[in-house]
């Protein structure tokens, strides 16, 4: 080990110890947030309460998903307190700004029509910027904004998401996602912030206050979820879908669950968080979306959410028993509004029959329905003088070159330098000719990963107003420089020097889910034909989680990670070219191989290839 990695280690591991120390579960009820409490809108919620029948107090209770919708007239019919769009959920009129706010007013104009006139709470998982619409910021994914470790920025960058959601009239996102990833062979590694709690916490706070502002009743703010409530990122491989790790079942005692898993939970109930979403995952083999003892116990009672409980996309269904069972273990264990994209109209006549044969108490309904309200009051959706249509004059900044700068930022800030032998890095601009290769050196889809225009996202020019890594290069040398380009890394030679950008093809949930994390042939094949041309060559690796490069790094004379960028790739040629020196610090220690997978994080002799905080500068 070489004393710079000895002292990193040494680093780490206080680093380590004061999040341990910071983070010791006190038992007791997170610090009173710092907005209005929810709690203080309970006179207005209480009096509309009080007027509403069964049905409106159900319905209040169910989300469908738009794409799924039997006859609009059912928003009406079943008092629908929320729709959302799920990841392949798109306008019937296509993907535009425009089809979005189409849809988002019809949708909200019938449920304006109903008795009480309780306006839709309207999801969408803007998870990286409004990613499932075309032309909007698409920001670096969590791993990345984990590296940058500013919450001051991650703040403004979901600030940004909210107006861009806002410009289509939505009024709630499915984020922050505050997992805290221990095995990376999970497909939703990169929706985590970090391998410790530090900076779930840190940055899911940070995102919560950018999406909810300082008043959740500003026009511009949009109610925040965080998710997936808990130890999500925790299972154990062989007990998730496909016998891997997504939706298994996290084992481990409630001292390591609460140390590890629940501080970006906690953190984001200090910052007053409208809605929480408990995980499809199990805790020592009972489903989260099932417990009493996580759901009431714990997030209602010690830690005093005052907001809502969403369940995950079908998340009942994969409760224990027939579907009124689970209905009434999920309701009864707490859970407020449920998911139901296409059962919609079965679960508000299961949950109706529940109640009326007493196994669902009318007083677990009114709390349900009382915390939903709360968020819908905080957010101004009560107040009958205010439009409750989308402001149309918010598409003048959506997919603003003043957002895409703060995205640009962000990847800058994200970048991590691992490598840079006889300072290859940073490149010149003037240099005769610089040769580009690699299968996601022209492919905004590679850069921008899973949750994109798409649930799985997509390789290919997936959305309009991007820059790739290819085009940021062109964009930033001399016009004396030819930039050359080849896929498969040929035609290199002659060259001053060549960059190489690799990595992973966009997925998303389970499908991510990898049992190997090296290299793939092709991208292998790429470095290796640059490097017989006998130049310099540079990696950078665009992928959801560290991956395994031995064979590759010890080939190249710089490495950066980049993680998934999103859409402003002009932020890593701002890197290459010095524009930028180099910040970012890894919050995923990098394993050396696959046996060092899952992390060891406190075991000692745990020697990763680069230890959590790691990054080079200039
Ligand atoms: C998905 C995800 C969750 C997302 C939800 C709605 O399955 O688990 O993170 O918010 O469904 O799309």
């Amino acid at each position: 080990m070489t004393k710079n990695s000895h002292f990193v280690r040494v680093l780490f591991l206080f680093c380590a110890v004061c999040a341990a120390v910071l983070f010791i579960p006190t038992g007791v009820g997170a610090p009173a947030p710092k907005t209005k409490l929810l709690s203080a809108h309970d006179p207005q919620v209480q009096e509309l309460l009080s007027k509403m029948t069964l049905d409106e107090k159900v319905g209040q209770m169910t989300q469908a998903d738009q794409d799924f919708l039997k006859d609009i007239g059912d928003i009406r019919k079943y008092y629908l307190g929320s729709l959302l769009n799920g990841g392949d959920s798109d306008p019937k009129a296509g993907n535009s700004l425009a089809a979005w706010t189409d849809m988002y007013d019809r949708y909200q104009s019938e449920a304006l029509q109903t008795r009480l006139r309780i306006p839709l709470l309207y999801g969408v998982d803007a998870v990286h910027g409004h990613n499932n619409v075309l032309g909007a910021v698409v920001f670096p994914h969590n791993i990345g904004l984990g590296c940058a470790h500013n919450p001051q920025l991650v703040e403004k960058a979901a600030r940004i998401t909210a107006e861009e959601v806002r410009a289509t009239g939505i009024n709630w996102a499915f984020a922050p996602c505050v997992t805290v990833p221990q095995d990376i062979r999970w497909g939703r590694t990169y929706e985590g912030y970090g391998e410790t709690p530090e900076m779930p916490s840190l940055l899911g706070e940070a995102a919560v206050r950018g999406f909810q502002g300082q008043d959740l009743s500003d026009p511009l703010s949009i109610s925040a979820c965080a998710k997936h409530f808990v130890g999500d990122g925790g299972t154990t491989w062989g007990t998730g879908l496909k016998k891997m790790l997504d939706r298994g079942d996290t084992r481990v005692d409630e001292t390591a669950l609460r140390r590890v898993h629940m501080q970006g939970h906690i953190s984001a109930i200090r910052a007053g968080v409208a809605s929480i979403m408990p995980s499809y995952s199990s805790w020592n083999g009972a489903k989260c979306s099932g417990s009493k003892r996580l759901m009431v116990e714990i997030l209602k009672q010690e830690l005093g959410f005052e907001g809502f409980l969403i369940s995950d996309y079908n998340a009942l269904d994969e409760l224990p028993g027939d579907y009124k069972s689970q209905v009434e273990q999920s309701i009864n264990a707490g859970m407020d509004m449920v998911m139901v994209p296409q059962r919609y109209r079965e679960f508000f006549e299961t949950l109706k029959g529940l109640v009326k044969d007493g196994k669902v108490p009318m007083s677990r309904i009114d709390d349900a329905v009382t915390r939903i309200l709360r968020v819908k009051s905080a957010m101004g959706l009560l107040d009958k003088n205010r439009s409750q249509l989308a402001d149309r004059k918010l598409w003048k900044s959506f997919g603003s070159s003043e957002h895409r700068q703060v995205a640009r930022e962000l990847v800058r800030q994200s970048i991590v330098l691992l490598k840079n032998d006889h300072h290859t890095l940073p490149l010149s601009k003037q240099v005769a000719r610089i040769h580009v290769g690699g299968k996601s050196a022209d492919d905004l889809g590679n850069q921008c990963g899973g949750w994109t225009i798409t649930w799985q996202g997509e390789s290919g020019n997936v959305t309009p107003g991007g820059t790739t890594i290819l085009a940021a290069i062109r964009n930033a040398v001399s016009k004396n420089t030819e930039v050359t380009f080849s896929k498969d890394g040929t035609g290199a030679e002659g060259a001053s020097l060549g960059i190489a950008v690799i990595g992973e093809t966009p997925y998303a949930e389970m499908s991510g889910d990898r049992a190997d994390l090296r290299l793939a042939a092709e991208d292998v094949r790429a470095v290796d034909n640059m490097k017989r041309a006998g130049i310099p060559v540079v990696v950078i690796l665009l992928s959801g989680r560290p991956m395994i490069i031995e064979d590759v790094l010890g080939k190249t004379d710089a490495f950066l990670a980049a993680w998934l960028p999103g859409t402003e790739g002009q932020g890593v040629a701002d890197v290459l070219f010095g524009d930028y020196k180099p910040t970012g610090k890894l919050s995923f220690s990098w394993p050396r191989s696959m046996s060092q997978v899952p992390i060891h994080v406190g075991v000692p002799n745990y020697d990763p290839l680069f230890p959590y905080g790691f990054g080079l500068t200039y």
